[in-house]
């Protein structure tokens, strides 16, 4: 797999949670890059950076955001590439806000919205890597592993208690 995923937060803040789609892209040998880049408080160095994503590789962006999370949907206005969203808890909504922000695009800019924090940031990254993995033998077996690792794991935990 050569293609990149890139990794864009709001704020490094947002580092702890969308951490855990890099850990998952570098589970299954996907190369990724990672900047934090705010809609709202960069805006012009992230269209830059945006503008050439295709050019500089990859394939597929993840935007991870808390608040008014306006970060996934800027990105797909700038780019064709396929852009999936991450909303990240905040205090006072537990990530309701950039739940509704990033999920209630306008018709024509798409952003793949997952669930909020952790659960989110890993599935955005098994999902980034599913798209890569079209038409690519060896890219899906590492998709298959990490599900029969994962279900491995869970046959091996089943037990509760007594
Ligand atoms: C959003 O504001 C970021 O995505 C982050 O989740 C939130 C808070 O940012 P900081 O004030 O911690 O930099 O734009």
């Amino acid at each position: 797999m050569t293609k990149k995923v890139a990794i864009l937060m709001g704020s490094h803040s947002d580092w702890k949670i969308m951490e855990h789609s890099a850990a998952t892209l570098d589970s299954l040998g996907v190369e990724w890059e990672a900047r934090a880049l705010s809609a709202h408080r960069a805006p012009r160095l992230l269209a830059e950076y945006v503008e050439k994503a295709e050019e500089n590789g990859f394939a597929v962006v993840i935007a991870g955001a808390g608040l008014a999370a306006a970060l996934p949907g800027t990105v797909a206005a700038l780019t064709p590439l396929p852009v999936l969203g991450v909303p990240l808890a905040s205090a006072a909504f537990g990530g309701a806000d950039a739940m509704l922000s990033i999920a209630q695009m306008p018709a024509g800019v798409p952003v793949g919205t997952l669930g909020v924090g952790r659960h989110g940031a890993v599935n955005a990254a098994l999902l980034a890597a599913a798209i890569l993995a079209i038409g690519d033998a060896e890219a899906r077996s590492s998709l298959v592993a990490y599900r029969e690792a994962q279900t491995a794991e869970a046959v091996r935990n089943s037990d509760v208690a007594g």
